[in-house]
């Protein structure tokens, strides 16, 4: 089979990749980087490049569209709606005109969204009034793939991303994810970068120089507590919805089924950073969710295997503190 992965050299494309490759598909990846692995087609170019997705798309059998712009940077919104928007529609496009036979698209969260729940665990029954422009490219998108669905018969798989990191981003202070979430000083500067000023004024006076943990509480007095799944179920149900023929059509939430604590999570790396911990209480609602799972469960027929507490072991095993 030939499939195209979109936003290959991602975190969760990258893993896709490696999966397919090992058992035998050939794979085209489109994005605005590299993937390295031996046998893939690089296409390097931009979703919303007409010319490259109808290269990228040549001869394909199957789409996984799992590359997407995710910021929260205001001036990012018009360029993540070029990637996000205008790129699923040309990808739907192409896959449309070149008879792909499946596309699976990487929604998320943040459709719900998860920072405000109407009742939990949250299922995909919950209303979709995403918050963020991200959230708002990511339904739109949804609506796209729905749209080809019901008009052209497409056969096509939503999957709502949990919460993803590589398990190695846990212990590092400058990633994308983590640095902010666990760690004070990056979360300072994610703060500032957002222009959310009173929550920059919380932290600061935290701040005494040297790299700390960063507890945080909302301003009810609730612990933050949310899903952070490994990237590497989130590729197994990747790989599972492409193959499965019970996954056409639906819209399934995926990662992990535990919603872990800030606290129980800070005491779990301090096993390893030895970094003291500062708890803050911030004046903004806790982010505080839990997910139902259980649809991907019973359709796709696999469980996440990677708690918070197995991720840390593992990134500890493969060289982090
Ligand atoms: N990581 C998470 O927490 C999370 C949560 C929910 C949903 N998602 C979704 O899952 C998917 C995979 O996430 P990830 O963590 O692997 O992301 P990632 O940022 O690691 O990878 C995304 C890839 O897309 C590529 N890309 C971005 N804009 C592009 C453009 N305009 N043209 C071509 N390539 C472009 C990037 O170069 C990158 O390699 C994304 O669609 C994301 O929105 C992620």
């Amino acid at each position: 089979m030939k499939v195209l992965v979109t936003g290959g050299a991602g975190r969760v494309g990258s893993r896709v990749i490696a999966s397919l490759l090992a058992r035998g598909d050939q794979v085209v990846n489109l994005d605005l980087r590299e993937n390295a692995q031996a046998g893939v087609t690089n296409v390097v170019g931009a979703f919303d490049d007409a010319d490259a997705v109808g290269r990228a798309m040549d001869g394909v059998d199957s789409v996984l569209h799992l590359g997407a712009l995710m910021s929260w940077v205001a001036a990012d919104t018009p360029k993540m709606f070029a990637a996000n928007v205008t790129g699923t529609h040309l990808l739907l496009l192409a896959a449309r005109e070149r008879g792909a036979r499946k596309f699976v698209f990487a929604s998320s969260g943040e459709v719900y969204p998860e920072t405000r729940p109407a009742y939990m665990p949250l299922d995909e029954s919950h209303p979709t009034r995403p918050t963020s422009p991200y959230g708002l490219t990511k339904l739109l998108g949804e609506e796209m793939v729905q749209f080809f669905a019901r008009a052209y018969g497409m056969a096509t798989v939503i999957l709502r991303f949990s919460h993803t990191q590589d398990a190695s981003e846990l212990l590092d202070p400058a990633s994308f994810f983590s640095g902010p979430r666990f760690y004070l000083r990056p979360r300072i500067r994610q703060q500032e970068s957002f222009g959310n000023t009173a929550v920059v004024e919380a932290l600061r006076p935290f701040d005494d120089g040297t790299e700390k943990h960063l507890i945080s509480r909302g301003q009810d007095g609730a612990f933050f507590r949310m899903p952070i799944t490994d990237t590497r179920d989130i590729a197994a149900g990747v790989i599972a919805a492409l193959d499965s023929p019970r996954a056409i059509g639906q819209v399934m939430n995926l990662g992990t089924e535990e919603a872990i604590r800030i606290d129980d999570a800070i005491a779990i790396l301090q096993r390893h950073t030895k970094l003291p911990a500062v708890e803050v209480t911030l004046p903004i609602p806790a982010v505080n969710y839990q997910t139902s799972r259980a649809r991907a469960i019973e359709i796709l027929g696999i469980r996440p295997q990677w708690t918070f507490e197995r991720m840390v072991a593992d990134a500890v095993a493969v060289g982090g503190k």
